[in-house]
């Protein structure tokens, strides 16, 4: 049998024409999780299908929801209330999903039944004292493998709400502790080193449940009670990023992006970009289920390298693959610091950029939270001396940034093991080719993914 394990990336045409890019995975996930513990019926519009959220939506069936996916993007979730979860005799399967498996910690540990979440290689290895530590302190048990998954949850504890200070910025680690925190006796208030999306805060107050919020600042009650609602996932501003960056570094390029989620906590690539040169105008802006949207049309721009503000840092956290790549395209050089969070990211993703940035023959100086990328010709993998198979270490974001560069680059760029690019954006390689992108799927005996 043959299966597709890579692509074979390469100059395309310059980018034109409309994209809109799927549902935001952050706003899917949590639909999912508070229409689950809802009273009554929520019906979410937009839900991404991807793997990652899918992976919620079979584990809430687990748990005794009914869900229904009357087409695609639409799921119709039956609450069961805040106490009506029912145990699963199987570990809960959260694939490569951190928002699942760290969100879902402090939800199963309110419960009265004992829990256990599995995930993949990669999410198996990835930090949990992170989110184990602040729910301990309100009284929660969850056991792990050394800080890792799987992750034991055990059910029936006393949970009393308190002050939780996380130590690192993280929307996931802030959402566990309020998804938990409805679970509480008394108030549960979480203050974050530096503000990070606050998606979980909203929806709570969409279904109803009196949490107040600030930037870096959050608190809500244990005990209430959440109405079913309609969620609108708005385009996820993640994915977007891939054809901003594209958009940009393509000569004669001129793509409209519709109706994009921006959020503030989200957008800091944006403002990073502007600031390096690029050509992005905002239209038809409105407001979509208490998000903000707007499409964005990008013009080709020749980018020069900056010192990367470290106040946007959390607020991209999940662009600096694709960042990275900009970089490398720009005149001079780009600073990045303050990001060591991507180190323990779906990869270590300043080690894995740099390693395929170095093949297309960019210089590349890491340090522990960052990396300088000076900027230079992108040279296909197979042309320059070194290169061979750009790996993407089964990270999503990894294997389309370097679709991305290889837009640019002279020859072609293999780029290996760009199955999960489903977690996240299912149907990425044609709609990117569909835009101008030269991309073509490519297989285990395709001689072009053993070179190298
Ligand atoms: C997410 C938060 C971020 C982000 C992830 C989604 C969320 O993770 O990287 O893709 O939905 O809360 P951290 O909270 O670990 O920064």
């Amino acid at each position: 049998m043959t299966t597709t394990t890579g692509w074979i990336a390469a100059r395309g045409s310059a980018l034109h024409g409309e994209v809109i890019v799927p549902g935001d995975k952050s706003v899917s996930h949590r639909a999912i999780m508070l229409g689950a513990i809802a009273e009554g019926v929520t019906r979410i519009e937009g839900f991404l299908e991807g793997e990652d959220t899918r992976a919620t939506a079979a584990i809430f069936r687990q748990l005794g929801v009914r869900i229904e996916a009357p087409s695609d993007g639409v799921r119709i979730v039956h609450g069961v209330g805040l106490h009506g979860l029912r145990a699963s005799q199987d570990p809960l399967g959260c694939g490569n999903a951190g928002t699942a498996m760290r969100l879902l910690t402090g939800l199963l540990a309110g419960q009265a039944f004992d829990s256990t979440l599995v995930g993949d290689v990669s999410l198996s290895q990835r930090p949990m004292r992170r989110v184990i530590d602040p729910l301990a302190a309100l009284g929660a048990h969850i056991d792990s493998n050394d800080g890792r998954a799987p992750l034991r949850i055990r059910g029936g504890q006393l949970l009393l709400g308190s002050n939780i200070d996380l130590t690192v910025a993280s929307a996931q680690l802030k959402s566990a502790v309020l998804l938990a925190g409805l679970y509480a006796d008394g108030e549960t208030r979480v203050t974050e080193p530096h503000p990070t999306r606050d998606y979980t805060e909203r929806m709570l107050k969409a279904f109803g449940v009196p949490c107040e919020f600030a930037p870096g600042i959050a608190t809500v009650r244990g005990g209430g009670t959440l109405r079913g609602t309609e969620v609108h996932v708005p385009a996820d501003f993640s994915s977007a990023a891939f054809f901003l960056v594209a958009a940009t570094l393509v000569p004669g390029s001129d793509l409209l992006l519709r109706q994009v989620g921006m959020n503030p906590r989200r957008t800091g690539l944006l403002h990073v970009l502007r600031l390096m040169g690029a050509n992005i105008v905002e239209e038809a802006a409105s407001v979509q289920g208490g998000e903000p949207v707007c499409d964005l049309r990008i013009r080709h721009a020749q980018l020069h390298g900056i010192e990367v503000p470290v106040e946007h840092v959390p607020d991209m956290i999940d662009e600096f693959p694709i960042l990275f790549v900009a970089a490398a395209c720009a005149q001079g050089a780009t600073t990045v610091r303050g990001a060591a969070e991507l180190r323990v990211k779906e990869s270590d993703r300043i080690a894995v950029m740099a390693t395929g940035l170095r093949s297309l023959g960019i210089r590349i100086d890491e340090t522990p939270d960052g990396a300088s990328i000076h900027g230079g010709n992108l040279q296909g993998s197979t042309l320059h001396e070194g290169g061979g198979v750009i790996e993407s270490h089964g990270d999503h974001r990894i294997a389309m940034a370097f679709a991305v560069a290889a837009q640019v680059a002279d020859g072609e760029v293999p780029i290996g093991d760009v199955a999960n690019v489903a977690t996240s954006f299912p149907g990425f390689d044609a709609l990117a080719r569909t835009a101008g992108f030269g991309l073509r799927d490519a297989w285990t005996a395709d001689p072009a993914l053993r070179r190298g």
